[in-house]
């Protein structure tokens, strides 16, 4: 492997051991469309997991409050997209009560990630560590793991590997697997709330966090697969200062784990995208465009990002070379957006389609100046009015496009052709 991992070198007597421990071994390559990565070593299997980092330490009561302790130490942030602090999620759970559910998250709804799948077919048992851990500590009742039903490889993974600790007596609450529609939808957290109580796998507006009335009205901890991978590591003491992105191009989405604070052009490298990009979307489809100049000064950690106004979001990036023409894959994932709203909301509904036919029609010449304005006047309307942030991700998106490809949009409209295909 290319990409480098660092871990941060830990005082002897607070983490017992100084081996380089890293989430992933390797990058690990799927061709675009595929489930199943290529050339991969396969799920690591109980004994070797435990011969590798150990038995899982018991995080109840007293533990549990370490366990908490560590993660705020550490900063832990949730790396479903939100970056939000782990150790202020558990605080609320606690602050209502504790118990209830802990879900989780393994849709990767986003279709430009993999670092979730590869994770679950790889290292499974440190996502279910990170759950045991997470259960045990906040005292969560029923743990649940949430999946796209396509996702049939990850679900054989994470089914054998929950077989070999049922058989192995790990004494730990049992999970249970839950499908969730392939949609874009289905892994926002309300909608996970809502199809786990009973109703359709649609975000709803809640009034109250999940964390004090999630499921069936229950305290409930809902974590993206990666962030319980890296609580399975911290509760032994071990913290990659790493960061797990997915390099998406038009041929394969490869994750590669990086060294924090490295160059956002390395990791590009490692996957195979070389020379300076022309631009790189950063963050997934509700992410943001960083021109060229700004992705090859950029470096991955959560400082570094903001600079640029970005952050690293679901941990993709996708790079387009300095001759291809970014409005059109920003019209592309426009139109995806738009059909993905759940019709719920007027703005979201209404004011996505409208986003995304403008820029549809900005690409074939047919938009018309003054449609430019109602671009923005749209994206001004749409923000933050829908019950979940689905639109909210859309429209700095395409803000961020219309900022970043102002030379392909006055192209656009003159000749209705771009400035560089
Ligand atoms: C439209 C939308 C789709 C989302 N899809 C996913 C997903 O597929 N997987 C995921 O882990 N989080 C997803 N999220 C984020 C979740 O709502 C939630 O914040 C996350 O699972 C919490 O886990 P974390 O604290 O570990 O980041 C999505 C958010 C939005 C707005
Ligand atoms: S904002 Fe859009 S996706 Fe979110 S609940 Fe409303 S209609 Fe559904």
């Amino acid at each position: 492997m290319t990409g480098r991992l660092h871990v941060v070198p830990p005082p002897e007597d607070r983490y017992g051991s100084t081996d380089p421990v890293q989430l992933l071994d390797g990058l690990v390559q799927f061709r675009d469309g595929t489930e199943v990565p290529i050339q991969a070593p396969g799920s690591e299997d109980l004994r070797s997991h435990l011969g590798r980092l150990g038995t899982r330490p018991v995080t109840t009561g007293l533990a549990g409050d370490e366990l908490l302790a560590d993660i705020a130490a550490e900063r832990l942030t949730g790396c479903g997209g939100g970056h939000f602090p782990v150790a202020r999620k558990w605080q609320s759970h606690q602050d209502a009560g504790g118990g209830g559910f802990l879900v989780g998250n393994g849709a990767e709804s986003e279709p430009l990630s993999a670092k979730d799948a590869a994770l679950m077919q790889l290292r499974p048992h440190l996502v279910l560590d990170g759950m045991a851990c997470a259960a045990q500590a906040t005292g969560a009742r029923e743990c649940v793991l949430w999946l796209h039903e396509s996702a049939r490889a990850t679900r054989r993974s994470m089914t054998r590997a929950l077989a070999e600790r049922a058989a192995a007596n790990t004494h730990e609450p049992g999970v249970r697997i839950a499908l969730a529609p392939d949609h874009y939808l289905s892994g926002e957290s309300s909608a996970v709330v809502r199809a786990l109580s009973g109703g359709p796998a649609l975000p709803q507006f809640r009034r109250r966090p999940t964390t004090m009335s999630g499921v069936h009205g229950q305290p409930t901890l809902i974590h993206n697969v990666e962030t319980l991978a890296r609580i399975g590591l911290i509760a032994r003491r071990i913290v990659p200062d790493s960061v797990l992105v997915t390099i998406a191009t038009e041929q394969a989405r490869t994750v590669v784990e990086m060294e924090r604070g490295g160059l956002l052009t390395d990791a590009l490298a490692t996957a195979g995208f070389c020379g300076p990009p022309g631009a790189v979307l950063i963050g997934g489809y509700g992410g943001r465009w960083l021109d060229g100049a700004a992705a090859v000064a950029a470096t991955l950690d959560p400082t570094g990002l903001a600079r640029h106004h970005a952050m690293l979001g679901a941990g993709v990036l996708r790079p387009i070379r300095p001759d291809q023409c970014g409005l059109r894959l920003t019209a592309e994932i426009a139109d995806y957006l738009a059909r993905s709203s759940a019709a719920q909301c007027g703005p979201c509904l209404y004011g996505l389609r409208a986003l995304a036919d403008t820029l549809g029609a900005l690409l074939v010449g047919q938009a018309r100046p003054q449609q430019l304005a109602q671009l923005h006047r749209h994206r001004a309307e749409i923000a933050g009015r829908g019950a979940c942030h689905h639109p909210d991700g859309a429209v700095g998106m395409i803000a961020s496009a219309l900022d970043v490809f102002e030379r392909d949009l006055t192209a656009h409209l003159q000749r209705g052709a771009c400035a560089v295909e």
